[in-house]
């Protein structure tokens, strides 16, 4: 009899032995299963057959602002104020299949969600339903920015296209017999295909630098000198427009770039104090020493930019006036070049202007 007892005990002893290691397995694939819910970048959210909250991870707490511990046990509607969410658990649960959509919602944020939700079985009935969001508002951003770019692209190729077309069709149909009137169709149509070949060159040179792939040749750059260079180069416009230039770059002003890429930066500045000027108007250069690194400044006298404007001119194609920029040869991607070849430099640009008075376009560069 003792004996039997003894048996039994040890039979106890060993079953609760095998409960405790099962226990522990299952703590440990617990504990798995929340570290993978825990670094997840999706948002995930599991609820009962009545929508109530069981557990919902980290990226939900965040994209929401709620707390595990307040949502969970509450309905998803009193935790999660959102119908467009609501809607599909419940489409879930009546239906009792899986629902796969995107979603703009608007709260709290404005952000696009792929949403992804699966009924819970248990016992083959539906006991719940598991929602996954995953953000995808920064990837449709950048499908509209490429979309935006194309169109941008197609438009600017198409314009001088069409005209030069035109204008060829007008010699072929017996312009061409009028030789004043001929030397002046070429005239224009030669100006068109500059500015198509103008237009083809930013585009490759911008792709070129995007690409990253792009190896600076690192040297000493004097920059007075490279802005005397530049300055000559536009000495005809400058003369026609009556501009007076000060280049007041000390001597010894000197930074480690790229010289030729450099050049590029100097040459869209100019090309735009220059153009954005007024009739006699002024442009000065001067630097400001700020200890291991100097700021270069392009300061002109023209009609400035309104300020709204101001966080957009270093976008592709932007331009304030497109018309009178166009009219001017421009296509607005000038200063995205810029902006590219300072940052491939580690630096920065800068910009301040006054509407009517003028601008400052700057960049910061590390000294030589
Ligand atoms: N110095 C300036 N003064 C006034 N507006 C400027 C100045 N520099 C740039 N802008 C504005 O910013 C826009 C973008 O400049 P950006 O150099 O990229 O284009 P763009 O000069 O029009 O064309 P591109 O440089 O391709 O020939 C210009 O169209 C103009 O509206
Ligand atoms: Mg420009």
């Amino acid at each position: 009899m003792f004996s039997a007892g003894k048996d039994k005990i040890k039979e106890l002893e060993k079953a609760l032995g095998l409960l405790g290691g099962k226990i522990a397995v299952l703590e440990r694939q617990n504990n798995a299963i929340q570290a993978i819910l825990a670094s997840m970048v999706e948002g995930v959210i599991a609820v009962d057959k009545d929508t109530r909250i069981i557990s919902i991870n980290p990226s939900i707490e965040n994209t929401f602002s709620v707390k595990k511990v307040q949502a969970e046990g509450k309905l998803f509607l009193e935790a999660i104020r959102n119908n467009e969410l609501a809607e599909v658990i419940n489409g879930v649960l009546e239906n009792k299949a899986a629902i796969s959509e995107e979603l703009s919602l608007s709260w709290p944020v404005q952000r696009v969600f792929q949403v992804n939700a699966t009924p819970i079985f248990e016992d083959a009935r539906v006991s719940g339903c598991l929602l996954v969001i995953h953000d995808i508002t920064e990837i449709r951003k950048l499908e509209r920015v490429r979309s935006d770019f194309v169109a941008n692209v197609s438009h600017e190729l198409k314009t001088p296209l069409t005209s030069i077309k035109g204008f060829v069709e007008t010699l072929l149909e017996g312009a061409l017999e009028d030789k004043e009137e001929s030397r002046n169709f070429l005239n224009i149509i030669q100006d068109h295909t500059d500015r198509l070949n103008n237009l083809i060159n930013d585009l490759l040179e911008l792709s070129h630098i995007e690409s990253k792939e792009m190896a600076l040749k690192f040297e000493r750059v004097d920059l007075k000198n490279v802005f005397d260079v530049v300055i000559l180069g536009f000495r005809s416009q400058i003369k026609k427009k009556g501009i007076k230039v000060d280049n007041v770059l000390a001597e010894n002003d000197a930074i480690k770039a790229d010289k030729s890429k450099l050049e590029q930066v100097i040459i869209n500045l100019i090309d735009n104090a220059i153009k954005f000027n007024k009739e006699k108007g002024k442009i000065r250069i001067y630097s400001e020493d700020l200890g291991r690194k100097i700021k270069v400044v392009v300061e002109d006298s023209g009609q400035g930019i309104p300020e709204k404007d101001i966080p957009r001119i270093f976008e592709r194609f932007y331009r304030v006036d497109k018309a009178r920029s166009r009219e001017l040869g421009g296509t607005g991607l000038g200063l995205s070049i810029v902006k590219h070849i300072i940052e491939l430099h580690e630096g920065t640009i800068g910009v301040e202007s006054t509407e009517g008075l003028g601008s400052k376009l700057s960049f910061i560069l590390p000294k030589d």
